[in-house]
């Protein structure tokens, strides 16, 4: 057998259907397991059990101890790039993440050189989990799409509307460019770091695709992903790539068929009928349940995650979350799903 035949997630993203559909679920490692709470209190802050490799090795395996999924996640964050930048970022309980923000003179500051030092305990964990995983199992490492990294580092914190990005965008053209241009160079360099490293697959979370009208979402979104995908295949040429434009919506088959990314991630309000009337039927598509589903589970979860099976049947599917778990997901829900999943 072939290397890829070996992971059934990794050959779904490369185009080849499986019977089942392989599943991870999207932020697993976290505060809806009991274990994870216990070893994040060992680490102090956040961003230290993000650089603490031995740590970021046991959090990435726990989720796959309790459930059979496909994939590990890497344990990080989307915000290790502007901390790496010289931009830190703190984690405050109850609070998100908070940053000093950028303005104009901010990104002259930013220092690309130091990137790759400041960030070389993530990829340690990524050789170390490589070393450990069983071999069916694909390994995904990951970065923040540009845009959805930016409007923090220029609000300084997560925002419902990404106003203060949007009109930073508008209004000061050059330095955003200036921005884009760092943190896309500074993502390429990450995620092959990572798939040299021993990552099978890397996703891209856009996770505020949303709110932007179509020239916007060109240049913010479509552009800057693009860019990633281009300069990472220059350095590994056939590089597997997950795309998650969150919120997309009219404009998920336009960042598929121009980002050049293998399969697409579906947020949860993307209509199944959409994916079959509007996505080539074979794109392979991850996603797309509601994680409050999850939450509440019984039918109200059994019947969706049955329809979404079916909608995407035919084409090449990783079955996913269409967001990420929420906390007070009960574990036992998270059980049954993925047996729902692996045996119908
Ligand atoms: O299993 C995994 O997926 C873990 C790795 C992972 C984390 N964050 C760990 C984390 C991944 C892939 C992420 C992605 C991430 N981080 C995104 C994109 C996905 C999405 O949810 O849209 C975004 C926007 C962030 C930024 C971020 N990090 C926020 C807004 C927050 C606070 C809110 C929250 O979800 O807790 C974080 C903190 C964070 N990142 C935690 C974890 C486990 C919780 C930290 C804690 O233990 O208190």
């Amino acid at each position: 057998m072939s290397p890829v035949a070996h992971k059934p997630l990794l050959a779904t993203v490369l185009g080849q259907r499986q019977e089942r559909p392989p599943v991870w679920i999207m932020r697993q490692a976290g505060r809806y397991l009991p274990e994870y709470r216990e070893t994040r209190k060992q680490a102090g802050n956040f961003l230290d059990l993000c650089y603490t490799p031995e740590l970021a090795v046991e959090v990435t395996l726990q989720p796959l101890r309790r459930f059979d999924l496909d994939a590990a996640i890497l344990f990080s964050d989307i915000l290790v790039i502007p901390d790496a930048l010289g931009q830190p970022v703190r984690f405050e309980t109850g609070e998100g993440p908070l940053l000093e923000p950028v303005d104009v003179a901010g990104i002259d500051r930013l220092d690309r050189a130091r990137a790759a030092d400041h960030l070389a305990p993530v990829i340690e964990t990524v050789r170390r989990l490589r070393a450990t995983l069983p071999a069916e199992k694909t390994l995904i490492g990951f970065c923040g799409a540009p845009w959805t990294v930016a409007t923090y580092m220029l609000n300084g914190r997560g925002s419902p509307d990404q106003w203060t990005a949007r009109r930073f965008a508008l209004e000061h053209p050059a330095a955003f460019e200036r921005l884009m241009d760092i943190l896309v160079e500074t993502s390429v360099n990450y995620l092959a770091a990572q798939l040299e490293a021993g990552a099978d697959v890397v996703q891209i979370f856009e996770s505020w695709a949303l709110n932007l009208d179509d020239a916007a979402f060109a240049r913010q979104v479509i552009e800057p992903n693009r860019r990633i995908v281009e300069g990472l295949r220059r350095i590994i040429p056939d590089a597997p790539v997950i795309g998650f434009p969150r919120g997309a919506a009219g404009n998920l088959a336009r960042f598929a068929a121009n980002t050049g990314v293998n399969a697409l991630g579906i947020d949860y309000s993307t209509p199944l009928d959409f994916i079959r009337t509007h996505l080539p039927p074979d794109l392979p598509v991850q996603g797309n349940l509601d994680p409050l589903r999850l939450v509440v589970g019984g039918e109200a979860m059994d019947n969706q995650v049955r329809a979404i099976l079916e909608a995407c049947a035919g084409r090449p599917h990783i079955f996913n979350l269409g967001h990420g778990i929420v906390p007070d997901t009960p574990i036992a829900h998270v059980e049954r799903l993925i047996a729902l999943v692996k045996e119908g």
